[in-house]
């Protein structure tokens, strides 16, 4: 297994006995060097804002974001690069389209619904859940099963008069990938008209993502868990409905003419890109494709598919230890979550935190699922491309520890 941690400098930092065993990267991923240098160039060499200045350095930094425009729809295979609006993270986008395919839509019929899953992050679920209650109509929920899959035959009989239909790609607490293609296909025979939000801030970061393949309305991504710099997203649309749908701020750079009558707006993607973007966010998710490109996201899948294998091979025989999500490793991704009993998830993160081991505990922004699951929190590791198979045996040895002090 090929280390890649000499990339990252957060890594190089350390005394070999402080050494940082960051399993947190669903929550946000660690910059590599070449991310952080070409944020470093934009404001050494060029910084200037976008789409405005008519001199060089404008015209480079102009250049640049429009590059990265073109590069994010290779990277997921859309049709067009207008295809593809900058937003903050994952979270402004569905609140995007929430606001805008939500006013598009404000004609729902009495037995419209708007529909989500259990296994959904706060930010697809809170939402559709608000949208639902705005207009009056049911807030429909899809089950998991109790391996931690979605229940598909449930969700096909719930869709019938859905609206939209919001549901995650990779779970960021299960692991779970759900099988999104076979799903959406399925959906289009039982419900023709229904919108498709994928939130893939969990996927596109760890495999090759699609989005004419899966055929979904709408995905969304956020750089900060793809090795990019925070405050830079992505929002995907299909350009028939980025057409139809009005503007979600308003301001700079998203008009086409104003006078004191009325104003006029310009075409997607720039109708929903008000105000200056966040150019350096921008360049480094340009920085951040190209780093994953060049080992390839085939090989990023499997580096962390072995570590999930050397994880919960070891994970499966501490005595008292829960696992959530599917059992056969095939079907997740980076991500596993636990409980120890006997032991609160904070105590067992705070005790790893001392020894310089990262990981998340808590409720994950995934309330409604912690409860289906009758728990309260869990501890969870996320891992990615530099983390080694040491990382995950000095954190099977923190466990160790943790069951030691608490004497479980
Ligand atoms: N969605 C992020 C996580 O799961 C914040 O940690």
């Amino acid at each position: 297994m090929k280390n890649y941690k000499n990339d990252f400098p957060i890594f190089n930092q350390n005394s070999k006995d402080k050494q940082l065993v960051y399993l947190d990267s669903a929550a946000t991923s660690q910059k590599p060097r070449a991310v952080l240098d070409a944020m470093d160039e934009y404001y050494k060499n060029y910084n200037s804002n976008v789409r405005r200045g008519l001199y060089p350095i404008a015209e480079i930094a102009t250049q640049k974001v429009e590059e990265v425009r073109n590069q994010v729809a290779r990277f997921i295979n859309a049709r067009d690069a207008s295809e593809i609006i900058f937003v903050r993270n994952s979270t402004e986008a569905i609140n995007l389209v929430m606001n805008t395919w939500g006013d598009m839509s404000i004609d729902m019929a009495m037995d419209d619904v708007i529909v989500a899953t259990i296994m959904e992050h706060h930010s697809n679920f809170v939402p559709w859940q608000f949208l639902a209650q705005y207009k009056e109509t049911a807030f429909v929920v899809i089950d998991i099963t109790g391996e931690g899959y979605i229940d598909v035959d449930g969700m096909y009989k719930k869709i019938k008069n859905a609206k939209i239909l919001a549901i995650t790609h990779v779970s960021n607490v299960l692991g779970t990938i759900n099988p999104i293609k076979e799903i959406i296909k399925k959906i289009r025979i039982v419900n023709p008209n229904i919108t498709i939000l994928i939130d893939g801030a969990q996927a596109v970061p760890h495999m090759k993502v699609d989005v004419q393949d899966l055929d979904c309305d709408f995905y969304v991504f956020s750089g900060h868990k793809m090795i990019a710099a925070t405050g830079i997203g992505v929002l995907y649309g299909k350009k028939k409905l980025l057409e139809e749908m009005p503007p979600f701020l308003f301001g700079g750079e998203m008009i086409r003419e104003v006078t004191v009558e009325q104003t006029t707006f310009a075409n997607a993607p720039f109708k929903f890109e008000a105000g200056t973007p966040d150019i350096a966010g921008i360049i480094s998710l340009g920085a951040a494709i190209d780093y994953l490109e060049d080992i390839g996201m085939e090989i990023v899948k499997n580096h962390e598919k072995e570590l999930l294998e050397h994880a919960f091979s070891q994970m499966e025989k501490i005595n008292g230890l829960t696992l959530y999500g599917p059992k056969d490793i095939k079907d997740r991704s980076g991500v596993i979550s636990f409980n120890i009993k006997g032991v609160h998830a904070h105590d067992i993160a705070q005790v790893l935190g001392d020894m310089n081991i990262c990981i998340r505990a808590g409720h994950h922004c995934a309330m409604p699922l912690h409860k289906h699951l009758g728990i309260v929190a869990s501890a969870r590791i996320s891992v990615y491309i530099y983390n080694t198979k040491e990382d995950i045996d000095l954190f099977i040895s923190g466990l160790k520890k943790v069951k030691e002090i608490f004497k479980v």
